[in-house]
């Protein structure tokens, strides 16, 4: 069993250092030859066109034979890779379809809707393409009267809290529809029971296998890079089940499924990420996490009788 964990050269912190170590170590345990490589070097499109090998591998920099990788662990968000390695027979955790369901929020939203999955009402944002123009005050008014006041804006490409933010009134929706009217972005209802609350549920093969409470004392958004703290708790059933249920649907081997908390204690989807980290989940609970998500890769590929 041969695979390569490839990175974003652009985005290769501590934190996805960590995670590339943490599965590369577990899948070592079980008797896998790992690699880790940036995401960069992997292929690109030659010019024999019309077959599958115009999609060529790059040579490693060390300057060894092809590529030689029956599967990819992918820690990045980026589109083209994956398609590329799929097209090549390399079996790729997560599939290039399920990162792409998952990167954009609003078409997770889309597609989770229709399998009837709880979240809260959310409406696609306007695309605006220049720059100059004022955000369309009418739609803004009618997202305000649908989901009334504070209402929560999204970037559909945001991580890490960073592109989500809260608006209280007509003057600050106005204002923060200026600031992303340029990138796709969603309005959605605040669910105020959830305040600074959520439930981190990380799954593997569309199986919870660790969970906590994330909770800020300071922020409506839970993040851990923005203050932030994980809690170990019990996990609701109907939080399993939907955690469950939104990973299956969207195919991921591997994914981390933010719940809010309703009115009634119910659960509803805030969003899912396909490249979730794991270390302070495993810190909070003891889990590992990556232990896991190596035993599902190792399964995944004996099914598909690679060696
Ligand atoms: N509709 C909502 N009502 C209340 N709180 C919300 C709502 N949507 C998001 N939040 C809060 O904001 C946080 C960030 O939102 P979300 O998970 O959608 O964005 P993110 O930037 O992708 O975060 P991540 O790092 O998980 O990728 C959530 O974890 C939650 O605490
Ligand atoms: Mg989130």
């Amino acid at each position: 069993m041969k695979g390569v964990i490839l990175y974003n050269p652009y985005y290769y912190n501590d934190s996805v250092q960590t995670q590339a170590r943490r599965i590369a170590g577990e899948l070592r345990a079980l008797g896998a030859d790992v690699a880790i490589r940036p995401n960069a070097r992997t292929m690109f499109l030659s010019e024999k066109f019309g077959s599958d090998t115009a999609i060529e591998f790059c040579p490693p920099p060390d300057g060894g034979g092809a590529f030689p990788f029956g599967f990819a662990v992918f820690l990045d968000k980026d589109k083209y890779a994956p398609r590329m390695l799929e097209r090549r027979g390399v079996r790729v955790f997560n599939s290039a379809a399920a990162i792409e369901a998952c990167d954009d929020k609003m078409l997770t939203h889309i597609a989770l809707a229709a399998h009837g999955v709880a979240m809260p009402e959310t409406l696609p944002g306007l695309l605006c393409f220049d720059p100059a123009a004022a955000p369309d005050e009418g739609y803004c008014r009618f997202a305000a009267d649908r989901l009334g006041f504070p209402l929560v804006v999204k970037e559909c490409y945001g991580s890490m809290g960073k592109g989500v933010y809260l608006a209280r009134d007509f003057k600050e929706l106005l204002d923060i529809a200026e600031r992303v009217k340029l990138s796709p972005h969603l309005f959605q209802r605040f669910v105020a029971s959830s305040a600074g609350r959520d439930i981190r549920v990380m799954a593997v093969g569309g199986r919870a296998v660790a969970w906590m409470l994330r909770k800020s004392e300071t922020d409506f958004r839970s993040n851990i890079d923005l203050g932030g703290k994980g809690y170990a708790v019990e996990l609701e059933p109907p939080f399993r089940a939907l955690a469950e249920r939104a990973a299956r649907i969207l195919g991921l081997d591997y994914c981390g499924v933010d719940l809010l908390i309703g009115e009634r204690g119910e659960p509803l989807l805030c969003e899912v990420n396909s490249n979730a980290f794991f270390a302070e989940l495993e810190r909070v609970t003891g889990a590992n996490v990556a232990g896991a998500y190596a035993g599902h890769i190792a399964r995944a590929m004996r099914k598909q009788g690679k060696k």
